[in-house]
């Protein structure tokens, strides 16, 4: 009997600070399994143990740009080969609160490095290493702004002025326009019970879809 391990499905969330993305997060990952599907939630920068010690430093420390965006991807390699692609291999579904469109968002858009060079470290670190779907959790910045205001001690990023967030804003709407493919937005400012309802439809297509993907290429 040929045993055939199929591919699991590669799941990123995105959002500025303050969209309610890391609301969804748990909800995702319960309405997958509750869909009998093998699922690992993981996050960046963070997923593994040198990945949480740059994620201490990324939102504590201030430094160089440049070094910001290495370091971003850095923890970002080093989670690709030690956990995503290993999961993903062995058939786990995997959810990721953020993945490279953060750095092409917040390091290329809202601290103006550019998409060239975020594309270049992409292309070198993890070439042809992107999810199957990306949602966007997306709200004007007044409310992401007041969401996160309300919460606890804001980080490095989080302190950024209206100017850094209104361009992070414009370059994940950038990605949207380039990707649609990938990409659905969510109109985060709709109730919490809306905003469900309809990803509980595009969770319920894209297992489809995902399911029969695989049992067309199975041998
Ligand atoms: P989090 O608060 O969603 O866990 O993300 C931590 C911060 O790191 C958030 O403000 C966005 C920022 N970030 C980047 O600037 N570039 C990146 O590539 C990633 C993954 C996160």
């Amino acid at each position: 009997m040929i045993t055939h391990t199929t591919r699991g499905c590669f799941i990123s969330l995105e959002g500025l600070d303050g969209a309610g993305k890391s609301t969804h997060v748990p909800w995702l990952v319960d309405q997958l399994k509750a869909r009998g599907l093998p699922v690992l939630c993981t996050r960046e920068p963070g997923g593994t143990p040198l990945g949480e010690q740059l994620r201490q430093m990324l939102l504590e420390t201030s430094m160089h740009l440049k070094t910001e965006t290495l370091l971003m991807f850095a923890a970002r390699c080093e989670h690709v080969h030690a956990v995503i692609l290993p999961a993903l291999d062995a058939g786990q579904w995997v959810v990721c609160d953020r993945f490279t469109d953060a750095s092409y968002a917040y390091q290329g858009g809202g601290r103006q490095l550019g998409e060239s060079a975020v594309h270049a470290l992409e292309q070198w670190a993890i070439p042809g290493i992107e999810p199957d779907r990306t949602w966007l959790f997306d709200v004007p910045l007044e409310v992401a702004r007041e969401r996160l205001t309300r919460s606890r001690q804001l980080d490095r990023f989080e302190q950024e002025g209206e100017a850094f967030f209104q361009r992070t804003r414009q370059a994940y709407h950038q990605r949207v326009q380039q990707q649609p493919q990938r990409f659905h937005l969510v109109d985060s400012t709709l109730p919490i019970e809306v905003v469900r309802a309809r990803l509980t439809t595009e969770i319920d297509a894209l297992v489809h879809r995902h399911g029969s993907n695989h049992n067309s290429e199975s041998p």
